[in-house]
Protein backbone atom coordinates (compact mmCIF):
# COMPACT_ATOMS: atom_id res chain seq x y z
CA UNK A 1 0.00 0.00 0.00
CA UNK A 2 1.35 3.71 -1.19
CA UNK A 3 -0.21 6.65 1.22
CA UNK A 4 0.78 9.64 -0.33
CA UNK A 5 0.17 12.24 2.66
CA UNK A 6 -1.25 15.44 1.01
CA UNK A 7 -1.76 17.96 3.65
CA UNK A 8 -1.30 18.49 7.28
CA UNK A 9 -2.64 21.55 8.60
CA UNK A 10 -5.90 21.87 10.65
CA UNK A 11 -8.39 23.79 9.11
CA UNK A 12 -7.48 26.91 8.02
CA UNK A 13 -4.17 25.83 7.18
CA UNK A 14 -0.51 27.62 7.67
CA UNK A 15 -0.69 30.29 7.90
CA UNK A 16 -4.46 30.88 8.30
CA UNK A 17 -5.33 33.86 6.55
CA UNK A 18 -6.77 36.01 9.24
CA UNK A 19 -4.34 34.85 11.83
CA UNK A 20 -1.29 36.85 13.51
CA UNK A 21 -0.37 34.43 15.74
CA UNK A 22 3.24 33.95 16.06
CA UNK A 23 3.47 30.49 14.27
CA UNK A 24 1.38 32.09 11.39
CA UNK A 25 3.68 34.90 11.65
CA UNK A 26 6.74 32.81 11.07
CA UNK A 27 4.91 30.72 8.41
CA UNK A 28 4.60 33.63 5.95
CA UNK A 29 8.15 35.29 6.76
CA UNK A 30 9.71 32.03 6.03
CA UNK A 31 7.34 30.09 3.49
CA UNK A 32 6.77 27.33 6.02
CA UNK A 33 3.45 26.65 4.58
CA UNK A 34 1.18 23.27 5.11
CA UNK A 35 -2.06 22.71 3.24
CA UNK A 36 -5.21 21.29 4.80
CA UNK A 37 -5.25 17.81 5.99
CA UNK A 38 -6.17 15.09 4.08
CA UNK A 39 -4.30 12.11 1.84
CA UNK A 40 -4.49 9.84 -1.35
CA UNK A 41 -3.93 5.82 -0.53
CA UNK A 42 -3.43 3.51 -3.37
CA UNK A 43 -3.19 -0.78 -3.17
CA UNK A 44 -1.58 -1.47 -6.83
CA UNK A 45 -0.11 2.52 -7.48
CA UNK A 46 -2.59 2.73 -10.40
CA UNK A 47 -5.83 3.47 -8.49
CA UNK A 48 -5.46 6.08 -5.82
CA UNK A 49 -8.62 7.04 -2.96
CA UNK A 50 -8.21 10.48 -1.84
CA UNK A 51 -9.51 10.28 2.15
CA UNK A 52 -11.21 13.66 2.73
CA UNK A 53 -10.87 16.41 0.09
CA UNK A 54 -9.32 19.57 1.61
CA UNK A 55 -10.18 23.20 0.18
CA UNK A 56 -6.55 23.04 -0.99
CA UNK A 57 -6.94 20.00 -3.15
CA UNK A 58 -6.52 21.69 -6.87
CA UNK A 59 -2.73 22.11 -5.75
CA UNK A 60 -2.42 19.29 -4.09
CA UNK A 61 -3.02 17.23 -6.81
CA UNK A 62 -1.23 19.05 -9.07
CA UNK A 63 1.68 18.82 -7.10
CA UNK A 64 1.20 14.89 -6.31
CA UNK A 65 3.06 12.87 -9.00
CA UNK A 66 0.87 9.74 -8.58
CA UNK A 67 -2.11 11.85 -8.65
CA UNK A 68 -0.70 12.95 -12.56
CA UNK A 69 -4.15 12.76 -15.32
CA UNK A 70 -3.66 10.26 -18.31
CA UNK A 71 -2.64 8.56 -19.42
CA UNK A 72 -6.12 9.40 -21.94
CA UNK A 73 -6.97 13.05 -22.06
CA UNK A 74 -9.41 13.18 -19.72
CA UNK A 75 -8.76 10.30 -17.32
CA UNK A 76 -7.26 10.34 -13.46
CA UNK A 77 -5.68 7.77 -11.16
CA UNK A 78 -8.35 8.90 -8.69
CA UNK A 79 -11.13 7.06 -8.53
CA UNK A 80 -13.10 7.65 -4.89
CA UNK A 81 -12.79 9.92 -2.26
CA UNK A 82 -13.92 8.61 1.36
CA UNK A 83 -14.68 10.67 3.79
CA UNK A 84 -13.59 10.61 7.90
CA UNK A 85 -16.09 13.24 9.37
CA UNK A 86 -18.06 16.04 7.22
CA UNK A 87 -16.01 19.03 8.78
CA UNK A 88 -15.74 21.55 6.06
CA UNK A 89 -12.22 21.22 6.11
CA UNK A 90 -12.46 17.79 5.30
CA UNK A 91 -15.14 17.81 2.12
CA UNK A 92 -15.12 21.13 0.72
CA UNK A 93 -12.76 19.94 -1.62
CA UNK A 94 -15.57 17.82 -3.24
CA UNK A 95 -17.12 20.40 -5.41
CA UNK A 96 -13.89 21.37 -6.66
CA UNK A 97 -13.67 17.98 -8.07
CA UNK A 98 -17.07 18.31 -9.91
CA UNK A 99 -15.41 17.87 -13.49
CA UNK A 100 -15.29 14.33 -12.37
CA UNK A 101 -16.92 11.40 -14.70
CA UNK A 102 -18.42 9.17 -12.29
CA UNK A 103 -16.28 8.88 -9.04
CA UNK A 104 -16.64 6.87 -6.04
CA UNK A 105 -17.75 8.63 -2.32
CA UNK A 106 -17.94 6.61 0.76
CA UNK A 107 -19.20 8.26 3.75
CA UNK A 108 -21.33 6.87 7.18
CA UNK A 109 -24.52 6.86 6.89
CA UNK A 110 -24.72 10.50 9.32
CA UNK A 111 -21.64 12.25 6.90
CA UNK A 112 -23.43 11.34 3.28
CA UNK A 113 -26.76 12.83 5.47
CA UNK A 114 -25.03 15.85 6.22
CA UNK A 115 -23.55 16.54 2.73
CA UNK A 116 -27.09 15.81 1.36
CA UNK A 117 -29.50 18.31 3.75
CA UNK A 118 -26.91 20.20 5.75
CA UNK A 119 -24.28 21.63 3.44
CA UNK A 120 -26.02 19.91 0.08
CA UNK A 121 -22.97 18.91 -2.16
CA UNK A 122 -24.54 15.87 -3.15
CA UNK A 123 -27.87 17.60 -4.68
CA UNK A 124 -25.32 20.21 -6.23
CA UNK A 125 -22.75 18.05 -7.73
CA UNK A 126 -25.52 15.42 -9.00
CA UNK A 127 -26.28 17.05 -12.15
CA UNK A 128 -23.27 17.12 -12.75
CA UNK A 129 -23.12 13.80 -12.51
CA UNK A 130 -19.37 13.37 -11.07
CA UNK A 131 -19.96 11.02 -8.33
CA UNK A 132 -21.76 7.80 -6.97
CA UNK A 133 -22.77 8.23 -3.77
CA UNK A 134 -21.95 4.52 -1.05
CA UNK A 135 -22.66 4.29 2.28
CA UNK A 136 -19.98 2.96 4.19
CA UNK A 137 -21.00 0.87 7.66
CA UNK A 138 -18.48 0.52 10.12
CA UNK A 139 -16.86 -2.52 10.94
CA UNK A 140 -17.89 -3.41 7.97
CA UNK A 141 -15.00 -4.56 5.51
CA UNK A 142 -15.05 -3.11 2.43
CA UNK A 143 -12.90 -3.90 -0.72
CA UNK A 144 -12.19 -0.93 -2.74
CA UNK A 145 -10.53 -2.95 -5.49
CA UNK A 146 -8.65 -6.48 -5.33
CA UNK A 147 -5.86 -5.04 -3.60
CA UNK A 148 -7.19 -2.51 -1.17
CA UNK A 149 -9.62 -3.44 2.14
CA UNK A 150 -10.69 -0.67 4.10
CA UNK A 151 -13.46 -0.55 7.32
CA UNK A 152 -14.44 2.10 8.94
CA UNK A 153 -13.87 2.35 12.66
CA UNK A 154 -16.46 4.63 14.72
CA UNK A 155 -14.64 7.31 17.04
CA UNK A 156 -17.27 9.38 18.02
CA UNK A 157 -20.47 11.59 17.70
CA UNK A 158 -18.98 15.16 17.04
CA UNK A 159 -21.52 16.95 14.31
CA UNK A 160 -19.55 19.87 12.29
CA UNK A 161 -21.23 22.94 13.45
CA UNK A 162 -23.54 23.22 10.33
CA UNK A 163 -25.23 19.89 10.86
CA UNK A 164 -26.43 20.40 14.76
CA UNK A 165 -30.33 20.06 13.78
CA UNK A 166 -30.02 16.65 11.50
CA UNK A 167 -32.09 14.07 12.77
CA UNK A 168 -32.07 10.21 12.53
CA UNK A 169 -29.15 10.03 10.81
CA UNK A 170 -27.25 7.56 13.08
CA UNK A 171 -24.15 8.19 15.20
CA UNK A 172 -21.12 7.64 13.00
CA UNK A 173 -20.26 11.23 12.67
CA UNK A 174 -16.81 10.42 12.66
CA UNK A 175 -14.52 7.55 11.84
CA UNK A 176 -10.84 6.00 11.87
CA UNK A 177 -10.42 4.02 8.36
CA UNK A 178 -8.03 0.82 8.63
CA UNK A 179 -7.01 0.39 5.50
CA UNK A 180 -5.39 -3.48 4.25
CA UNK A 181 -3.60 -4.03 1.22
CA UNK A 182 -3.96 -7.76 0.39
CA UNK A 183 -1.16 -7.71 -0.94
CA UNK A 184 1.87 -7.08 1.12
CA UNK A 185 -0.28 -7.41 4.60
CA UNK A 186 0.33 -4.05 5.32
CA UNK A 187 -2.32 -2.28 7.49
CA UNK A 188 -2.68 1.35 7.65
CA UNK A 189 -4.86 3.76 10.29
CA UNK A 190 -5.92 7.02 8.87
CA UNK A 191 -7.73 8.59 12.01
CA UNK A 192 -7.15 12.77 11.84
CA UNK A 193 -10.31 13.34 14.35
CA UNK A 194 -9.80 11.57 17.51
CA UNK A 195 -11.50 12.96 20.54
CA UNK A 196 -10.86 10.69 23.00
CA UNK A 197 -9.28 7.36 23.43
CA UNK A 198 -11.34 3.92 23.15
CA UNK A 199 -11.29 0.34 23.06
CA UNK A 200 -12.12 0.93 19.23
CA UNK A 201 -9.35 3.01 18.66
CA UNK A 202 -7.02 0.24 20.14
CA UNK A 203 -8.71 -2.16 18.25
CA UNK A 204 -8.28 -0.13 14.60
CA UNK A 205 -4.35 0.04 16.21
CA UNK A 206 -3.78 -3.76 16.51
CA UNK A 207 -1.47 -5.18 14.69
CA UNK A 208 -1.27 -2.23 12.23
CA UNK A 209 2.11 -1.07 11.20
CA UNK A 210 1.65 2.86 10.36
CA UNK A 211 -0.88 5.12 11.27
CA UNK A 212 -1.46 8.83 10.55
CA UNK A 213 -3.25 10.35 14.08
CA UNK A 214 -4.60 13.35 15.36
CA UNK A 215 -2.48 15.52 16.21
CA UNK A 216 -4.26 19.11 16.28
CA UNK A 217 -3.18 20.51 19.64
CA UNK A 218 -0.15 19.96 21.86
CA UNK A 219 -2.00 21.06 25.30
CA UNK A 220 -5.54 21.38 25.75
CA UNK A 221 -5.80 25.00 27.10
CA UNK A 222 -3.49 25.82 23.69
CA UNK A 223 -5.51 28.03 21.66
CA UNK A 224 -6.03 30.31 24.52
CA UNK A 225 -2.69 30.34 24.99
CA UNK A 226 -1.54 30.99 21.59
CA UNK A 227 -4.02 33.79 20.05
CA UNK A 228 -6.12 34.91 23.33
CA UNK A 229 -9.47 33.03 22.69
CA UNK A 230 -11.49 29.42 21.87
CA UNK A 231 -12.38 26.43 23.57
CA UNK A 232 -10.40 23.26 24.59
CA UNK A 233 -8.64 20.88 22.33
CA UNK A 234 -10.93 18.38 24.09
CA UNK A 235 -14.13 20.40 23.82
CA UNK A 236 -13.70 20.98 20.02
CA UNK A 237 -13.44 17.18 19.32
CA UNK A 238 -9.32 16.88 19.35
CA UNK A 239 -7.36 14.97 22.10
CA UNK A 240 -4.31 16.81 23.07
CA UNK A 241 -1.37 14.90 22.02
CA UNK A 242 -0.02 15.23 25.35
CA UNK A 243 -2.60 12.56 26.41
CA UNK A 244 -2.55 10.46 22.93
CA UNK A 245 1.13 10.09 23.55
CA UNK A 246 0.69 7.85 26.33
CA UNK A 247 -1.26 5.47 24.54
CA UNK A 248 0.74 5.15 21.76
CA UNK A 249 3.86 5.23 23.46
CA UNK A 250 2.17 1.62 24.74
CA UNK A 251 2.67 0.99 21.27
CA UNK A 252 6.22 0.57 19.88
CA UNK A 253 4.67 -1.81 17.15
CA UNK A 254 3.10 0.95 15.57
CA UNK A 255 4.91 3.91 13.39
CA UNK A 256 3.06 7.20 14.46
CA UNK A 257 2.92 10.20 12.63
CA UNK A 258 0.61 13.08 13.93
CA UNK A 259 -1.15 15.55 11.22
CA UNK A 260 -4.19 17.46 11.28
CA UNK A 261 -2.07 19.96 12.63
CA UNK A 262 -2.98 23.31 14.30
CA UNK A 263 -0.86 26.39 13.50
CA UNK A 264 -0.99 27.13 17.39
CA UNK A 265 0.62 23.76 17.94
CA UNK A 266 4.00 23.99 19.33
CA UNK A 267 5.53 20.56 16.87
CA UNK A 268 5.31 23.05 14.21
CA UNK A 269 8.61 24.25 15.80
CA UNK A 270 11.30 21.25 14.91
CA UNK A 271 13.74 23.09 17.03
CA UNK A 272 11.12 22.84 19.96
CA UNK A 273 10.71 21.03 23.42
CA UNK A 274 7.75 19.22 22.42
CA UNK A 275 9.35 18.44 19.15
CA UNK A 276 12.08 16.58 20.95
CA UNK A 277 9.70 14.67 23.56
CA UNK A 278 7.96 13.39 19.83
CA UNK A 279 11.62 12.52 18.50
CA UNK A 280 12.52 10.71 21.29
CA UNK A 281 9.20 8.47 21.26
CA UNK A 282 9.99 8.21 17.54
CA UNK A 283 6.98 9.33 17.07
CA UNK A 284 6.68 11.94 13.69
CA UNK A 285 4.70 14.68 12.12
CA UNK A 286 3.59 14.82 9.25
CA UNK A 287 4.54 16.18 6.18
CA UNK A 288 2.85 17.97 2.93
CA UNK A 289 4.10 15.50 -0.07
CA UNK A 290 5.42 12.46 2.56
CA UNK A 291 5.39 9.17 0.78
CA UNK A 292 4.78 5.84 2.80
CA UNK A 293 5.20 2.29 1.73
CA UNK A 294 4.46 -0.63 2.99
C1 LIG B 1 -12.30 20.37 13.39
O1 LIG B 1 -11.39 19.65 12.99
O2 LIG B 1 -12.60 20.40 14.60
C2 LIG B 1 -13.07 21.20 12.41
O3 LIG B 1 -12.55 21.03 11.14
C3 LIG B 1 -13.14 22.61 12.85
C4 LIG B 1 -13.48 23.55 11.73
O4 LIG B 1 -12.55 24.01 11.03
O5 LIG B 1 -14.65 23.85 11.51
MN1 LIG C 1 -10.65 19.82 11.02
ZN1 LIG D 1 -2.11 31.33 13.68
Amino acid sequence: VKVLILGTAAGGGLPQWNCACEQCAQARQHGSHRTQDCLAISGDGRRWYLVNASPDIRTQINNAGPLTPGPARRETPIVGTLFTDAELDHTLGLLALRENTGMRVYGTNAVLAALTEAFPVRRILDPYGSVTWHEMTPRMPCDLDERLRVTAIQLGAKRPRYAVELENVGSGWVVAYRFEDRDTGGVFVYAPCLASWSASVDAALDGAHYAVVDGTFFHDDEMTRATGSGGTARSMGHLPIVDSLDELRKRPGVRVLYTHLNNTNPVLNEHGEERRTLDALGIGVARDGQLIEL
